[in-house]
């Protein structure tokens, strides 16, 4: 399938590395023009230092609702307008629950749930003016739960029913759908779960193991999900949640040998 986003003005959170990155590329490929946001200037600026100069800043912080409000002003004060938001920001903190703190479960839900509701609340008059659309990231952690992963499911399975929710108060005017990866190899993954353990190989496998499909994904397969469902393609869905997880939440995995 090809995507034409010529002319389309696209603003993707966290969109200096893993998923949001390639969904940056993806966007600039299809011909968009993207507003790129990163935590701060810094990081935002060297993203955008390799990447066509059809892309440009929108750095803050998704945790803070007045940061939202900017991050979304400097994507109109550049593009002129918005056609597609891309909730992507994210951070997975995980561990046993007698260890999580108050601040891992505001930090959590901060970035990954309220963000995702405040930069779309400040991007509303934009895609109502161009009948835009907004692709949230989930995950299969927002579907099913996963040990170790309980503020992190939480703040995911409120991803998933927020989509439903903006995607019935929002329409017809402004679709809202939502992702859900399962293992992607980005930072989140490679740096913090497989590289972090003691044995980097044998926790590799056992995360491409868990998926029926037996790999984890690469963070294009995300990007081009984001890009389908952002699309006139998927012009008649609302209110999704597009699994892209190998198989992990198709049900149980085999159990005979
Ligand atoms: N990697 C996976 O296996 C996986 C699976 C399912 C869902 N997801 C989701 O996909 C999204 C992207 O994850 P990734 O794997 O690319 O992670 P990553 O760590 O590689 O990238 C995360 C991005 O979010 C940005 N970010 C983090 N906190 C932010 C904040 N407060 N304000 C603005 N930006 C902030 C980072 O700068 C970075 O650009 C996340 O929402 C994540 O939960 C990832």
């Amino acid at each position: 399938m090809t995507f034409d986003f010529t002319a389309k003005r696209i603003l993707v959170t966290g969109g200096t590395r893993g998923i949001g990155r390639a969904a940056v590329e993806a966007f600039l490929d299809a011909g968009a023009r993207v507003a790129v946001n990163g935590r701060t200037e810094a990081s935002t600026l060297k993203a955008l230092a390799t990447l066509s100069t059809e892309a440009v800043p929108a750095p803050g912080d998704v945790a803070k609702a007045g940061d939202c409000r900017k991050i979304v002003a400097a994507a109109i004060a550049e593009l002129g307008g918005l056609d597609v938001l891309v909730n992507c920001a994210g951070i997975a903190n995980g561990g046993p629950m007698e260890e999580v703190t108050e601040e891992d479960w505001d930090q959590a839900l901060d970035i990954n749930l309220k963000g995702t509701f405040f930069c779309t609340q400040a991007a509303l008059p934009h895609l109502r003016a161009s009948k835009g659309n907004v692709v949230n990231l989930a995950s299969d952690a927002g579907l099913i739960g996963e040990v170790g992963l309980a503020v992190y499911c939480a703040s995911k399975g409120g991803v998933v029913n927020l989509t439903r929710a903006l995607a019935l108060e929002l329409a017809p005017g402004i679709r809202v759908n939502c992702v859900c990866p399962g293992y992607v190899d980005t930072d989140m993954v490679r740096r913090d779960v497989i590289d972090a353990s003691d044995d980097p190989a044998t926790t590799e496998a056992a995360l491409a193991n868990s998926a029926p499909l037996r790999r984890i994904a690469e963070p294009q397969e995300i990007a081009s999900a984001i890009l389908y469902l952002a699309s006139d393609h998927a012009r008649f869905m609302t209110g999704s949640a597009l699994q892209i997880d190998g198989g992990t939440t198709a049900g149980h995995p085999r159990t005979s040998p």
